[in-house]
């Protein structure tokens, strides 16, 4: 029996647990090694963004890897990224199970997790550890920064996850746009946003070298609300980038799963199409900045159709949900082939293409 079959016995079987026993125990086999290392990847895949080095830009999004638990594992498997949290400052249980759904007539998922996290403190020794043990830096790893259900004062939770994870992390996102802690996407009011920001911003200043500074958005703001925000942190050389997107409040009524009136953020096919239309504004709205598209991605026309419209990178999640972590290998060497047949020697050739 090869690797690879029992590779994917292991994956359907998971597909038989519920969710979140599922997602526990894909941890647990990445841990204990169980997961194959990735074959070597396309060369045209390399990819350099704010002066980083990506082997590939199929990374794994938030949520997944919420303590640190699992990064060189993954990285080993072929994650061209991993973004570990989000983490809250102080450890917090989120919301009572069950709390994830899977809706596969959709392609899609429903998770209310809540921000389950170990807190900062046991997130930002594992990194350090990681650091310290793996060779060269081990890979690329972002912190999804979040705060606690009961915060009173979200500027200073923001800090304190930049003066956390500032020194270990390779880019560190301000994630205001999950569904699932009361009040917390209203803080991407522009003002409020803004003040969060500039906050994070004068705690970053403090470091040498400083990670990149990025905001996760959501795809329920409206188009207007983002141009703001964009052009106003942009322009103030705020943020050095944005994620697009994170799930969604919405129900469109195509869905058919009976989970499809659960509450918390639809995630999966359902928002691929508002994530890449989101990606193209962004871009737009900032000028070309860096964009992590997130939002669908299961395919490599899918990632392709994200970096055309605007994104440098890509982030996975659902997909990994019913197919596996390998799932981001198989997107890479997809995409690797959409950049060949239409010319483009590298991924940065193809960013943005469809707006020149
Ligand atoms: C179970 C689950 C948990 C998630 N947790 C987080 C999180 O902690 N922080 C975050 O910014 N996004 C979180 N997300 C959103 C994903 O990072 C991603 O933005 C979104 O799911 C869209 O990508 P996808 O369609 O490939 O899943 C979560 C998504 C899922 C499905």
């Amino acid at each position: 029996m090869t690797a690879g079959f029992l590779y994917s016995l292991a994956t359907s079987g998971l597909r038989l647990l519920d969710p979140e026993t599922a997602h526990r125990l894909a941890i647990r086999a990445l841990q204990a090694g169980l997961i194959p290392a990735g074959p070597p990847l396309p060369g045209n895949l390399a990819t350099t963004v704010w002066g980083k080095r990506f082997p590939s830009p199929i990374g794994l999004a938030a949520g997944f890897d919420k303590d640190a638990e699992a990064m060189a594992p993954l990285l080993r498997s072929g994650a061209g990224f991993v973004e570990i949290g989000a983490v809250t400052p102080r450890p917090q249980p989120g919301n009572p199970r069950p709390r994830v759904f899977r809706l596969p007539e959709d392609a899609a998922v429903i998770n209310r997790y809540g921000f389950n996290s170990a807190g900062h403190a046991v997130a930002r020794d594992r990194m350090q550890a990681f650091r310290r043990y793996s060779m060269m830096g081990g890979g690329v790893v972002g912190v999804n920064l979040g705060m606690n259900k009961d915060e009173t004062d979200p500027p200073a939770a923001y800090r304190a996850g930049v003066e956390q994870f500032a020194g270990v992390a390779d880019f560190l996102t301000i994630n205001v746009s999950s569904p699932n802690t009361p009040g917390l996407r209203d803080l991407q009011q522009e003002g409020l946003l803004a003040e969060i920001v500039a906050a994070a911003r004068e705690a970053l200043d403090r470091f040498d070298r400083a990670p990149p500074l990025l905001v996760k958005l959501s795809p329920d703001l409206s188009d207007a609300a983002v141009d703001t925000l964009v052009e106003r942190l942009t322009s103030g050389g705020m943020v050095d980038g944005w994620i697009v997107s994170n799930t969604t409040i919405a129900r469109p009524d195509t869905l058919k799963s009976r989970f499809a009136s659960h509450v918390g953020g639809l995630s999966g096919q359902p928002v691929r199409q508002r994530s890449t239309e989101l990606v193209a504004r962004v871009y737009r709205a900032s000028g070309g900045a860096p964009i992590i598209g997130a939002g669908g991605v299961d395919s490599g026309i899918a990632a392709y159709e994200k970096i055309r419209a605007g994104a440098a990178l890509i982030q996975v999640y659902t997909a990994l949900i019913y197919a596996g972590p390998m799932q981001l290998v198989r997107i890479g060497e997809q995409l690797s082939g959409c950049l060949s047949a239409d010319g483009f020697a590298s991924v940065r050739a193809a960013v943005g293409a469809d707006h020149h």
